[in-house]
C-alpha cells in the first residue's frame, strides 16, 4: 500500500517524487540521504509501493541499531553451528525480502567487512549465509538511506568509494524542511486534519501568527519535530485554537532571535535610548512585513494594542531623520 505522503509544491520537492515514479519500476539501487526526520524511510516505502515489488515484502534493517557482529548474520542468515548459539540455520533478511525491497537504514554505520560483503551482493545478486560454503541467489531492490554525509565518510576512509558508487546509482537527496518553507503550512494543515480525526469533538485549527512562526522556525528534527509538535498541540488544545503562546518557548523566541540584531554595548559605549527606540522599530518593521501590513494582526504579534502600535507609528513617521516603517 502506498504510503500517506504530503508531495508538497516545493521545485525540489517536485522533482524528487519525478525520480521516484521514474525509478520506482526498475531494479536500480536507490540512495537517499537528507537530514533525521526528512522523510527518507517514508520515500523509500514510496518507491516500495509503486514497484512491480509492491505485493512482496519491504523489509527495513537499521544498520546502526544492529550490534556489528550480528549484522552479518541478520542480513544473509546463518548455518547451523556457524557460531557459538547458532543452534539451527536461520534465513537472513535479504532471504525474507525475496521478491521485494531491503531498505538499509543509516547505511554509513555498517561496519567495513560487511561494507565488502554488501558491493559483492549488489554486484553478484547472490548472498552467502554466515559459516556456508553455498551462495543463495535473491531477487531484491535494495533502497539504502543516511543522514550523514557519506561522501565526506568514503573520503575519510570510513566508507568504501566502490559501495557508496554502487549505492548511488540513483542518488535522492531530500531537502531539510527549513530549504521548503513554503511547504510548512501544507504540512501543519496535514497533520492537524491527520490528529483531528483521531480524536471526538471540534477540530482544532492554528492562528495566523502561530502558523508565522512555525513558518519562520528552523526544524531541526524536521518532518517529524513538525508531527510530534501538532500532535501534542491538539491533544492539549483547551479552546480549539493553537495560537503563538501555546508554542513551545524555543519557538516563539525563534523569529525574534534569529531576525533581529541585537544591539551590543561596545567601548565607545552606546546611546541607550536612541537603541532601545532602533530595536523597538526593527521588531514593529518586522511585525507588519510578516503580517503584510495588517496592523491588528502585527499589534497582536508584538503583545500590544492596535491604537498603542498606531501612536508608535505616528510618532515614527514625525521624528524625520529615522525614515518611515510603513
Ligand atoms: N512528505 C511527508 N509526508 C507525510 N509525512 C512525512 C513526510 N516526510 C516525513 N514525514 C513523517 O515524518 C516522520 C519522519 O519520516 P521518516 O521516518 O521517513 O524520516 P527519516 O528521514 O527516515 O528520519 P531518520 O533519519 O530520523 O530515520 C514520519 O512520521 C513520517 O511519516
Ligand atoms: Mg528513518
Amino acid at each position: 500500500m502506498e504510503p500517506h505522503i504530503v508531495k508538497g509544491n516545493h521545485p525540489v520537492m517536485e522533482k524528487i517524487f519525478q525520480i521516484c515514479d521514474r525509478v520506482a519500476p526498475t531494479d536500480s539501487t536507490v540512495l537517499i540521504q537528507g537530514e533525521s526526520g526528512t522523510g527518507k524511510e517514508l520515500v523509500a516505502r514510496y518507491i516500495h509501493a509503486r514497484s512491480r515489488r509492491a505485493n512482496n515484502p519491504f523489509i527495513a534493517v537499521n544498520c546502526g541499531a544492529i550490534p556489528a557482529d550480528l549484522l552479518e548474520s541478520e542480513m544473509f542468515g546463518h548455518e547451523k553451528g556457524a557460531f557459538t548459539g547458532a543452534v539451527a540455520a536461520r534465513m537472513g533478511l535479504f532471504q525474507y525480502a525475496n521478491g521485494g525491497t531491503i531498505f538499509l537504514d543509516e547505511i554509513g554505520e555498517m561496519p567495513p567487512a560487511l561494507q565488502v560483503k554488501l558491493l559483492r551482493v549488489l554486484q553478484e545478486r547472490e548472498i552467502r549465509p554466515v559459516g556456508a560454503d553455498r551462495t543463495v541467489r535473491v531477487d531484491v531492490r535494495v533502497i539504502a538511506a543516511t543522514n550523514r554525509d557519506l561522501s565526506a565518510d568514503v573520503k575519510s576512509g570510513r566508507f568504501r568509494e566502490d559501495l557508496f558508487y554502487r549505492l548511488q546509482v540513483i542518488p535522492i537527496t531530500i531537502p531539510p524542511l527549513r530549504e521548503r518553507r513554503s511547504d510548512i503550512p501544507l504540512f501543519v494543515q496535514y497533520f492537524l486534519d491527520k490528529h483531528n480525526s483521531q480524536r471526538p469533538g471540534q477540530p482544532v485549527r492554528i492562528s495566523d501568527e502561530a502558523m508565522v512562526h512555525l513558518w519562520e522556525y528552523d526544524w531541526p528534527g524536521n518532518v517529524r519535530e513538525l508531527e510530534n509538535l501538532i500532535e501534542r498541540l491538539v491533544i492539549l488544545s483547551e479552546d480549539g485554537v493553537i495560537r503563538v503562546e501555546n508554542l513551545p518557548p524555543n519557538i516563539r523566541t525563534f523569529i525574534s532571535d534569529k531576525k533581529i540584531p541585537r544591539p551590543t554595548l561596545t567601548d565607545e559605549g552606546i546611546d541607550l535610548n536612541r537603541a532601545v527606540e532602533e530595536f523597538e522599530y526593527r521588531l514593529i518593521d518586522e511585525a507588519l512585513r510578516r503580517t503584510k501590513g495588517n496592523k491588528q494582526a502585527a499589534a497582536r504579534l508584538l503583545g500590544l494594542k492596535r491604537t498603542t502600535l498606531v501612536a508608535k507609528l505616528r510618532r515614527k513617521a514625525n521624528s524625520s531623520d529615522q525614515g518611515c516603517v510603513l
